[in-house]
C-alpha cells in the first residue's frame, strides 16, 4: 500500500459543506412538510432559505472547480465491472472478497458510485434546486400581476422537490453505510478527512506514472 494524496482541501470542503446542508435543508425542509417540529414553521422557513442561498453559491464554486481541474471527468458512468461491484455489494463483501475496482487518484469512484453521483449531479440536485427556487419565487410573478404560476400549479412543484427529498434521505442512508466499507471500516472516512489514503501499490503506481505522462 502506498500513501496517496486523494481528496483536494477544496473537494473536502465541498464534500462537507454540502453533506452539512443537505442534512440541514433535509431537517428544516421536512419541518416546513409537516413531519417533524423542532424550529416552528416560519423559522424553519426562513432558515430553509438561507441554506437553499448557501448550497446555490457552493454549486457553483463545485462546477467550476469540477471543470477547470477535469474532475469531472471522474463521475462518467461505464459499464466495465459494474455487475462485479453489484455482485460484491450483495454477497462478495460478507464472504471477505477483495473490492472488485481499484480506487486510483485518477478513477475514486467504482462504476456504481459513479452511476449514483452522476445521477445525483445531473438529476436530482438540479431538480431540487429548480423546484426549490421555483417554490421560493412563485409570489413574485403574482404580486406583480405578472401570473405565471399559480398556487395550484405549486403542488406539483411541492411534490417533485418533496420527491428529491426522499431520494437524498435514500441516498444519505446507503452512503452512511457504504462509508465503511473501505479498506477498513474507517479509511473512507479518514481519506476525507485527511485528503490522503492507502491505496494498493500497483494501482498507485500505475495512476502515478499515468500522471506522469500527463504532464
Ligand atoms: C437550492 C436548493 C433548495 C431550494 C432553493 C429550496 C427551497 C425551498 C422552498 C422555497 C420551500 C418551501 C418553503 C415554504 O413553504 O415557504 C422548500 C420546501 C422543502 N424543501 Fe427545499 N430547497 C432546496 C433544497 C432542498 C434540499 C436539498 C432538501 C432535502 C434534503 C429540501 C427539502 C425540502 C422539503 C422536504 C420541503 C417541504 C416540501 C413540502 O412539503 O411542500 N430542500 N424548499
Amino acid at each position: 500500500m502506498t500513501r496517496e494524496y486523494v481528496y483536494k482541501r477544496f473537494e473536502r470542503f465541498w464534500h462537507w459543506m454540502q453533506a452539512l446542508l443537505i442534512i440541514f435543508l433535509g431537517f428544516t425542509g421536512f419541518e416546513i412538510h409537516g413531519s417533524i417540529h423542532f424550529f416552528g414553521f416560519e423559522q424553519a422557513v426562513k432558515l430553509h432559505n438561507v441554506a437553499a442561498i448557501a448550497f446555490l453559491v457552493l454549486i457553483i464554486f463545485a462546477v467550476f472547480w469540477h471543470i477547470t481541474t477535469g474532475e469531472w471527468r471522474q463521475y462518467l458512468p461505464t459499464r466495465k465491472n459494474l455487475r462485479a461491484q453489484m455482485e460484491y455489494y450483495i454477497f462478495g463483501i460478507f464472504r471477505n472478497a477483495p473490492h472488485p475496482t481499484k480506487k486510483t487518484v485518477l478513477s475514486k469512484l467504482n462504476p456504481l458510485q459513479k452511476i449514483v453521483y452522476a445521477g445525483l449531479k445531473v438529476i436530482v440536485i438540479p431538480l431540487m434546486v429548480m423546484s426549490g427556487l421555483v417554490y421560493m419565487f412563485y409570489r413574485y410573478p403574482q404580486r406583480y400581476e405578472v401570473i405565471s404560476l399559480n398556487i395550484a400549479g405549486l403542488k406539483v412543484v411541492a411534490t417533485l422537490h418533496t420527491l428529491g427529498a426522499f431520494l437524498l434521505v435514500c441516498f444519505f442512508i446507503a452512503h452512511l453505510y457504504l462509508i465503511t466499507t473501505g479498506t477498513t471500516i474507517t479509511s473512507n472516512l479518514k481519506a476525507m478527512l485527511t485528503g490522503y489514503e492507502d491505496l494498493p501499490d500497483d494501482e498507485s503506481e500505475k495512476s502515478n506514472s499515468l500522471m506522469m505522462e500527463q504532464l
